[in-house]
Formats: C-alpha cells, sequence, structure tokens
C-alpha cells in the first residue's frame, strides 16, 4: 500500500464494510461498460479504503488494510469509520441536469393530470418557454443559491459529480448567467460540476418563425464568449420535434469543436432522429433515445458515445413506454443513467429513485443500474479516469448506505438510505431520517 500523501485534510479510513462496490475493471477494459460487463461490479465483502488528500489510496479486505504497516503506524492521525452493516459504492454521476431555474411549474403539472401532452403544453405557452422569464430576471446569486440547493440535495441522496445544464435564458446575457450561476455555486460545493452551454434548447419566443437566426447567435456569439470565459465543458442541443433540427444540431456541434467543447444531445425524446450523422462529432452522450431506431443502436453500439437514460421524465410525464434499454444493453451500447433534474419533465435530484425505475421499467437489473449511474455516467462526461470507481489514484468520491446489500438501494422505493457521501475526501452527512 502507498502512504498517502501529505496533506491538511486528515486521511480517511472506511473499515469492515459488508458490501465495497469498487467497480474496479476485471479484464483492463478501458471502454465504457456494455453488455454484459454493465453487471460487474467487483465487490469485495468486508471491505476498506483509505482515502488522502482527496483521492482513493488503496481498496480491499478490512483485514489487509488493518495488517498494513502505513495504517498500523498512522492510525492514530487516520480518521476512521467503521462501516459493519453498510454498502460502500462509488458516488453517484449524474450526468444530467438542468438545476437553474427559478420556479416549480404547477400550472403544467396541472395541465398534465387533466390529460394535456408535454408538447400540447409546450405549444400552448408552457413548457421550457415558460421558465424562461424567470431566468431571464432573476439575478446571478439567486440563481446559485437556487443550484447549490439542488447540488447539497443530490449529495444528501448520493450524488458526488453533476453535470450542470443552462438553458432558460436564452440569450448570450441570461446563458451566461446561467453558467456563471453554477460556477458560483460549484465553488461552494465539495463535489465536481461539469458545465453544459444548453443555448439551443428551444427557440426563443422574440425568434419566432427565425429559428436559423438564433442558431447564429448560439453558433457565433454564445458558443465562442462561452468558450473564452471557460464556462463550460460541453454544449448540448435539444434536437427534437418542436426544438432544434438535425441540420441545426450539426452546425451548433459544428461550432462547438472549433471552439474546442465537447458535446452532447438530447434526442429522440419525442420523436426518432437519424444519430448517424451525428456520431461523425465524437459525441459524449445522447440523452433520452425513447424512439432509437434498432439500426442506430448498432451504430451506437461501434462509438465510445454513451447512450444516457432518464426514466424520471417518462415518469413524470406519465408515459406509458420508457427508454429501450434492453435493447441497447444487448445491443452493445454503453448505457448510463441521470436524473434530468428540471422543472418542467423530472422534477428529482434522486439517483436512488433513477436506479428503482430503472429496475422496475426498463428492466436493468440492480447491478446494471449501478454501473449505469457511477462509471458509465462518469463516462458519459468523459470523466472516468478520475470517477466512477473506487481504485487507487480516482477521487474520494464514495457513497454509504445504510442497507446490509446493494441490491435495497433499488429495491425500497422513494426512500434516502444515504447515510453520507465523500466528495473528493471531504464527508457530507446526509440529514438524518
Ligand atoms: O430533458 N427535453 C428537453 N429538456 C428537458 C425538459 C426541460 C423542461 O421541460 O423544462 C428534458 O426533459
Ligand atoms: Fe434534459
Amino acid at each position: 500500500m502507498t502512504p498517502p500523501t501529505k496533506t491538511e485534510t486528515p486521511a480517511l479510513l472506511l473499515v469492515n464494510i459488508s458490501q465495497l462496490l469498487t467497480l474496479r475493471s476485471p479484464s483492463g477494459n478501458s471502454g465504457p461498460r456494455r453488455g454484459i460487463s454493465l453487471k460487474e461490479l467487483a465487490i469485495i465483502k468486508n471491505g476498506a479504503v483509505l482515502c488522502s488528500g482527496g483521492k482513493i489510496v488503496s481498496a480491499c479486505k478490512t483485514k489487509e488494510a488493518l495488517r498494513d504497516p502505513w495504517i498500523r503506524k498512522n492510525r492514530r492521525k487516520i480518521v476512521e469509520i467503521d462501516c459493519a452493516g453498510q454498502v460502500v459504492l462509488p458516488g453517484f454521476v449524474d450526468s444530467h441536469t438542468h438545476p437553474v431555474f427559478v420556479t416549480p411549474r404547477l400550472v403544467d403539472f396541472e395541465k398534465r393530470i387533466a390529460g394535456g401532452t408535454y408538447e400540447q403544453i409546450a405549444k400552448a405557452g408552457g413548457g421550457i418557454r415558460s421558465s424562461v422569464e424567470g431566468v431571464r430576471k432573476a439575478a446571478k446569486k439567486q440563481l446559485a443559491d437556487k443550484v447549490l440547493d439542488a447540488l447539497h440535495e443530490m449529495a444528501e441522496q448520493g450524488t458526488t459529480t453533476v453535470e450542470a445544464k443552462s438553458g432558460y435564458g436564452l440569450t448570450v446575457d441570461s446563458e451566461i448567467k446561467s453558467l456563471e450561476a453554477i460556477r458560483d455555486a460549484a465553488a461552494k460545493w465539495p463535489g465536481t460540476v461539469i458545465s453544459t452551454l444548453l443555448g439551443a434548447h428551444v427557440v426563443p419566443k422574440e425568434f419566432h418563425n427565425r429559428a436559423h437566426e438564433y442558431v447564429e447567435v448560439v453558433c457565433k456569439q454564445m458558443i465562442p464568449l462561452v468558450a473564452k470565459r471557460k464556462l463550460a465543458q460541453f454544449v448540448d442541443v435539444f434536437t427534437d420535434r418542436g426544438a432544434f433540427t438535425a441540420e441545426d444540431t450539426e452546425k451548433i456541434f459544428d461550432a462547438a469543436k472549433k471552439s474546442g467543447l465537447g458535446v452532447r444531445a438530447h434526442i429522440c425524446q419525442l420523436s426518432e432522429t437519424a444519430l448517424r450523422p451525428l456520431l461523425r462529432f465524437r459525441v459524449a452522450s445522447l440523452d433520452h433515445l425513447d424512439h432509437v431506431s434498432d439500426g442506430d443502436i448498432r451504430q451506437l453500439a461501434k462509438t465510445e458515445t454513451v447512450a444516457t437514460l432518464v426514466p424520471g421524465a417518462n415518469y413524470f410525464l406519465g408515459l406509458e413506454k420508457f427508454p429501450p434499454a434492453r435493447k441497447l444493453i444487448e445491443g452493445g451500447a454503453a448505457v448510463a443513467l441521470a436524473t434530468d433534474y428540471n422543472p418542467g419533465s423530472s422534477p428529482t435530484a434522486s439517483m436512488q429513485f433513477v436506479l428503482s425505475l430503472a429496475c422496475t421499467h426498463l428492466k436493468m437489473s440492480p447491478a446494471e443500474a449501478i454501473a449505469a449511474a457511477t462509471l458509465n455516467g462518469a463516462w458519459a462526461l468523459r470523466m472516468q479516469e478520475r470517477k466512477g470507481s473506487i481504485e487507487p489514484g480516482k477521487d474520494a468520491d464514495l457513497t454509504v448506505f445504510d442497507v446490509g446489500d446493494y441490491r435495497e438501494i433499488a429495491y425500497w422505493v422513494a426512500s434516502n438510505h444515504c447515510a453520507f457521501s465523500v466528495l473528493n475526501g471531504a464527508m457530507a452527512a446526509s440529514a438524518p431520517r
């Protein structure tokens, strides 16, 4: 065991972990998890994890850890936590969220209960556009406070890495303000935040019937400015009926790549769009995929583009159909799971709830759901070198669950069994249950 590096925060040793889900790759496989490898959790029974300097130093059996000469010598300086009867896994990587909004969309909620669909409500003036005025008027500090509240709520439920999108401002200034709010909130949160510019969420009202002009604003103004100010790592597009076309998406991806940013898209949520022309952009992730074709699943399987499924949206919109997870997994695509936390289609910060939906509605096994919510989530953000598994050298992002068996994380419905999380080596307690 390599001695931890010198650091201001004390080293942390978790011992007697009933099941330590390391997600270490068994075969030296370096790509995202696909097919049967999605269910390999590399569990150590009665495990121990040593963290120092915000990194994982070792993951092994408790008895091996306690025999280690460095640990024996430094035991009094190490913060030691007995995790008997608990399960430890890599912190959840929530790779798709929209936390920069001001108010919940309660009118849309009631309209849907009365029988309206997401698209009908959007056409009648609800939907994404109805969240825009609030964000445009809000002060940056107000938005940052909202984002920080969401990040804390996520951490309390086991999430340690979050992708956060702008997308409810839809002007250069208010998209920049949204991304700055994400940056300011992230600076106060011990976990890791990856930012995404979603200027192409919908065409704003003032560009009605002039979508191509708005796409120009996104490509020529928003993207270069965001890249110059280093406010985002990715550019996202909502490519679907009522939002942006595949041609718009190619233009936006082209601009993003020219500015050195990664790309991802919301796609095949409401209708089918061919994925093939977009895959040449080395897209990090394509999200939703309710209407993906069999041919495109075969194309996806040949790439490192992750298929991120967000079943919280299907649940909250009251849909009968859910994304075809089994077809994607068995077809060899790399599947991830995320909350899609947003005020319109998925107001949940709980990856545990998403795991539950993945098992009950997508027919993923609990093991597959956990790998999709950790290691493949990290791949979806291109953070696989640092996140998503408990292996020496990776960031010390762990989450501890008060359950005897990891399958219970997906089994208990609408309850939070996260005892505490470790985010980049810092402990954050969950609210008492
Ligand atoms: O991922 N589909 C586009 N964007 C969000 C919904 C955003 C909203 O309705 O506010 C989604 O479902
Ligand atoms: Fe989304």
